[in-house]
């Protein structure tokens, strides 16, 4: 089990995270969501040992992580940035080959080139693997992302925000191979995700995170409701459950009068399909 207890992050004295706890078990998919700012990559950072928490543990199988190398850590848990902040310069095959870099110290083996190649096939990369990562389209960007997150071999995958810039069809695609590692494979996975329909749909848990706590956290039908949607997101919402899957429909703005009010993204809430 990956499993974060306490945690508090502060960037320069201004506080982000406070009390988080966030666990996933091997073979087990848990999704992290809440608004814009609300601490989700910073929790994602915490637990990847990418930031050092202010207070709080991480505990990977047993082992305390934060004390591991991070050579040591990268043999274990992935992590897969969101890819607005990621530059990357070089081409797609050396992009996903740096995924092997824990393994490899001066040169990578066949066997790493072999993996490389072979994910390259999986993911249908083929007609872009000489292509520089800057002349890519944002979608794929991201699928690049994931196969070097998943060439990486690790039990835990961390993965911040991995459908973000793709079209629904690849949206699908990635989500359903992300459940497919977790489960035939035994992977534990932990996403950043906005979608709540995605995250309800492809989570065995959900923690609901709100100005760096955790509002609250459980299987997809506790947390995707109306009342916590309306108190976390400020939105009214309907969710019913179609063919299984719940489903969330956004109707209005809680604060509507405010949105109102000029310059106060009222275009938003028609470009969304809500109502105006
Ligand atoms: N490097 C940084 N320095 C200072 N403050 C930061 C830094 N990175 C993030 N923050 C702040 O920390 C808070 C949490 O940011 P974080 O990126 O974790 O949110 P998030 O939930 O991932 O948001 P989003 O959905 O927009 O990706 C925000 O208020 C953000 O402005
Ligand atoms: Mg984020």
């Amino acid at each position: 089990m990956l499993e974060a207890r306490g945690i508090f992050f502060e960037y320069n004295g201004n506080k982000v995270l406070a009390a988080v706890r966030a666990s996933v078990e091997k073979g087990g998919v848990v999704s992290i969501v809440g608004p814009n700012g609300a601490g989700k990559t910073t929790l994602l950072k915490c637990i990847s040992g990418i930031l050092k928490p202010t207070l709080g543990t991480v505990h990977l199988d047993g082992r305390d992580a934060l004390g591991m190398p991070r050579r040591e850590i990268a043999k274990q848990l992935a992590y897969m940035p969101q890819s607005m902040f990621f530059r990357f310069p070089g081409t797609v095959f050396d992009t996903i080959l740096s995924g092997r870099r824990p393994y490899f110290a001066w040169r990578p083996s066949l066997k790493d080139l072999e993996k490389v190649e072979t994910i390259i096939e999986e993911m249908e990369l083929s007609e872009l693997s000489m292509r520089d990562m800057d002349q890519l389209s944002s979608g794929q960007v991201q699928k690049v992302l994931l196969a070097r997150t998943m060439i990486q071999d690790t039990r835990y995958l961390l993965l911040d925000e991995p459908n973000s810039g793709l079209d629904l069809r690849h949206q699908m695609e990635l989500l359903e191979t992300v459940a497919a590692l977790a489960k035939g494979k035994g992977i534990g996975v932990m996403m950043a995700m906005h979608d709540l329909n995605l995250a309800a749909r492809f989570s065995d848990r959900i923690i609901l995170l709100h100005h760096g706590k955790i509002f609250s956290a459980g299987v997809p039908a506790e947390i995707v409701t109306p009342a916590k949607i309306r108190d976390v997101y400020g939105v009214e919402s309907i969710v019913t459950r179609d063919n299984g899957y719940l489903n969330v429909q956004v109707l209005c703005c809680s604060g509507e009068q405010e949105l109102d009010k000029p310059g106060r993204l009222p275009n938003r809430l028609s470009a969304s399909g809500r109502k105006n």
